[in-house]
């Protein structure tokens, strides 16, 4: 089944236009290459309340999957995973601690984001972390179970997982 998708990059710099907005690039191409349709790109500051917004229309419009890229350092103004909290119905703790213990076998540094993820309505939110770099690779550790958790968010009984 094909789900629908959509990409929010979160930086004050792309947003001015101080630099190219290359991880929201990265990942629109590995989201359609995985027959993601359609795939919608939307490009804010690091201002919460305008994350918050983004991520209800999204999910009010039935997307089925929103990844964010950024904002999840400890900043101040790094506030994505505090949009999200914000803005979510359940939290889905495991996605995030499994992108966090497979990065760290590729840097320490993993331990510097605080991202999150979670389900409002029928959509699964993910934050990943803002760089090219490690857009790909928490994309890579996450892609092979995502199909199987949209689907049973948007199953109406419980489904098994076949293993
Ligand atoms: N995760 C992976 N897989 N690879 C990385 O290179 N960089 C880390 C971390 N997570 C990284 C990673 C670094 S250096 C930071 S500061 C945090 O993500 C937060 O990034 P963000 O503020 O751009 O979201």
């Amino acid at each position: 089944m094909s789900y629908s998708a959509a990409v929010i990059t979160l930086s004050d710099r792309a947003y001015r236009g101080e630099r190219e907005d290359l991880s929201g690039k990265v990942l629109l191409s590995l989201l359609e290459g995985d027959g993601f349709f359609p795939v919608s790109y939307t490009l804010l500051p690091d201002d919460k309340s305008k994350i918050e917004e983004a991520l209800i229309k999204l999910s009010d419009d039935g997307v089925s999957l929103i990844l964010t890229t950024g904002g999840t350092g400890l900043s101040a103004r790094d506030l994505t995973p505090d949009a999200t909290l914000a803005v979510i119905d359940k939290e889905v703790s495991g996605i995030a601690e499994l992108i966090r213990s497979e990065s760290f076998k590729i840097t320490k540094k993993a331990a510097l984001s605080r991202a999150v993820c979670g389900i409002r309505k029928r959509s699964l939110i993910i934050n990943l972390p803002g760089s090219p770099k490690a857009v790909r690779e928490s994309y890579g550790i996450i892609e092979d179970i995502l199909d199987h958790a949209l689907e049973v968010i948007n199953s109406d009984s419980a489904l098994s997982c076949g293993e």
